[in-house]
C-alpha cells in the first residue's frame, strides 16, 4: 500500500518518497479513513472487527489520482485534425485556419446540455476506471455567455449525480473568439466582455472557483492574462495558468507574481522560470500526454524542476485537441520514458502534489487519518508495474469516500 503520508506538497528529493506499507490495511469509517497501517495492526482495532471486510488479494494500492488539468466538456474530437497533423500540419498552422479550440468552440455551441452531458458522462465513468477519484474540469469551448455558463452549470450538475469530484475552473480566456477578430479592437472588447458580463455572472453564481488563462503565442499575452486573471480574483476565482506550452512568453513568472494554485505545460520555460518555480508555491504542472499526440519531441524539463525544489504535478490535460486521454497510467508511462521521471516521482505528482495544486491536499491525495477514503487497486505485483505496462488498464478497483465506483470485470492479469 502506497500511503503518500506526510501530508502537504512534495518538492525534490521527498517525490520519491511513497511511504509504502507491506501488507496494508485501511479503516474506513462514514467514507473517511479512521485507521491505517499493516493489516495485523488495522485488524487488531475493535471497530475493524465488527467492520465489513474488502481483501484485495495483495495487489498495490493507492491514494486514488487527482486529475489536476482538463477540459471535461467538450461535445466531440477532432480526428481529422489529427490526421492533418499527421500529414505536416502543426496544431498552430491548424488553428490559423480556424480549427482547433475554435472547431470545438463551433461544435460545443451547437451542442445541447444534454449531448454534452452524455459525453462528459461517460468520460467520468472511464476516468474511475482509470483509478482518477477527482478531476479538475475548465470551461472554455464556449467563449461567450450562454455558451460558458452551459458548461460550469454542467460541471455543478455532473458533481451532484455521479460520485467523481469535480473542481470548476473558468477559462473564458482560452482564445478570442471568431466574432471577436474581424474589429482591430475585437481583442479589447472580449477582455471586457469577459470582466464585466461573465466574471460577475460566474462569481456570483459560485460557478467556478479558479480562473484560467491561455497564455501563449495566438491566444492571450501576458498582459491580457494579468488582467483577466485579477479580475477573476475579484470574483473569489483563484488564479491558474496554461504556461509556455508553444512558446516562451513569461507567463511562469506572472503565475508565481500572482500566487497561482499552479502553472501548466511548461514545456518551453527556461533556467530563470526553473529556478522561480523551485522557490515558489505554485505548482509546475506537466502535461506530456499533449507532446506525445502532437508528437512534439520538446517534452517539460522535468528533471531540472524537480531538482530546483519545483513542487511538480503530473495531468491528463484531457481535450480534443491536444490530449485525447484520460489514462492517468498512461500518464504515467509517459513521465517516466519521456520525462525520466522515476515510477515513485511520478505517482507523487498524479496523487498529493496534484491535490496541492488543486487546494485539496488536506483532503485528498495520500491514505492518512482523516483524509477522504479515495483509494485506487492496481492489478500488479509491484507499483513500478503500473507505468511500465502502457496502454492496458489494470485498474482492478476505484473507491470515492469509502464507495467502490468501479470494480474490473475479471482478473487481468
Ligand atoms: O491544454 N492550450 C490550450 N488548451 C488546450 C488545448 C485545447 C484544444 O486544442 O482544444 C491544452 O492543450
Ligand atoms: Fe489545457
Amino acid at each position: 500500500m502506497l500511503t503518500l503520508r506526510g501530508s502537504g506538497a512534495r518538492r525534490g528529493n521527498s517525490l520519491s518518497n511513497l511511504a509504502l506499507v507491506k501488507d496494508g490495511a485501511v479503516l474506513v469509517r462514514d467514507g473517511m479513513i479512521a485507521a491505517v497501517g499493516t493489516q495485523a495492526q488495522v485488524e487488531a482495532l475493535p471497530e475493524a472487527r465488527a467492520g465489513e471486510k474488502l481483501d484485495l488479494g495483495g495487489r498495490v494500492a493507492l491514494p486514488g489520482f487527482v486529475d489536476s488539468h482538463t477540459h471535461l466538456v467538450h461535445a466531440a474530437s477532432r480526428a481529422e485534425e489529427y490526421e492533418s497533423k499527421i500529414a505536416g500540419a502543426s496544431y498552430e498552422e491548424i488553428a490559423r485556419k480556424g480549427g482547433g479550440i475554435l472547431n470545438s468552440v463551433k461544435q460545443l455551441r451547437a451542442a445541447t446540455a444534454k449531448e454534452l452531458k452524455k459525453r462528459a458522462l461517460a468520460a467520468l465513468q472511464q476516468f474511475a476506471a482509470y483509478g482518477t477519484t477527482t478531476i479538475e474540469a475548465k470551461s472554455g469551448y464556449g467563449l461567450e455567455l450562454a455558451s460558458e455558463l452551459k458548461i460550469l452549470r454542467l460541471h455543478k450538475e455532473l458533481a451532484n449525480e455521479q460520485p467523481l469530484e469535480i473542481v470548476s475552473t473558468f477559462l473564458g480566456a482560452h482564445v478570442v473568439p471568431e466574432e471577436y477578430r474581424k474589429n482591430a479592437d475585437g481583442r479589447k472588447r472580449y477582455i471586457k466582455l469577459l470582466e464585466e458580463n461573465l466574471l460577475p455572472e460566474i462569481g456570483e453564481g459560485r460557478l467556478a472557483e479558479f480562473c484560467d488563462v491561455f497564455c501563449d503565442r495566438g491566444a492571450f499575452s501576458v498582459e491580457e492574462s494579468k488582467q483577466v486573471l485579477q479580475a477573476g480574483r475579484q470574483w473569489g476565482l483563484a488564479p491558474r495558468m496554461h504556461a509556455e506550452q508553444l512558446s516562451r512568453t513569461g507567463a511562469t513568472r506572472l503565475a508565481i507574481l500572482l500566487r497561482a494554485a499552479s502553472c501548466d505545460h511548461l514545456e518551453h520555460v527556461n533556467q530563470g522560470d526553473i529556478r522561480a518555480l523551485g522557490k515558489s508555491e505554485t505548482v509546475a504542472t506537466l502535461l506530456p500526454g499533449c507532446d506525445f499526440h502532437l508528437g512534439l519531441k520538446e517534452y517539460a524539463p522535468a528533471r531540472k524542476l524537480i531538482e530546483a525544489g519545483a513542487v511538480v504535478a503530473l495531468a491528463t490535460d484531457y481535450n480534443p485537441g491536444t490530449s485525447p486521454t484520460l489514462s492517468m497510467p498512461m500518464i504515467l508511462s509517459l513521465a517516466c520514458t519521456q520525462l525520466r521521471m522515476t515510477p515513485a516521482e511520478a505517482i507523487t505528482a498524479a496523487t498529493i502534489n496534484a491535490a496541492y495544486a488543486l487546494r485539496r491536499e488536506k483532503r485528498m491525495g495520500s491514505l492518512e487519518v482523516g483524509k477522504q477514503a479515495d483509494i485506487a487497486v492496481f492489478e500488479v505485483a509491484d507499483y513500478r508495474e503500473i507505468p511500465y505496462y502502457f496502454g492496458v488498464n489494470y485498474c482492478w478497483m476505484t473507491m470515492k469516500r469509502g464507495r467502490v465506483i468501479y470494480a474490473a470485470q475479471e482478473s487481468t492479469i
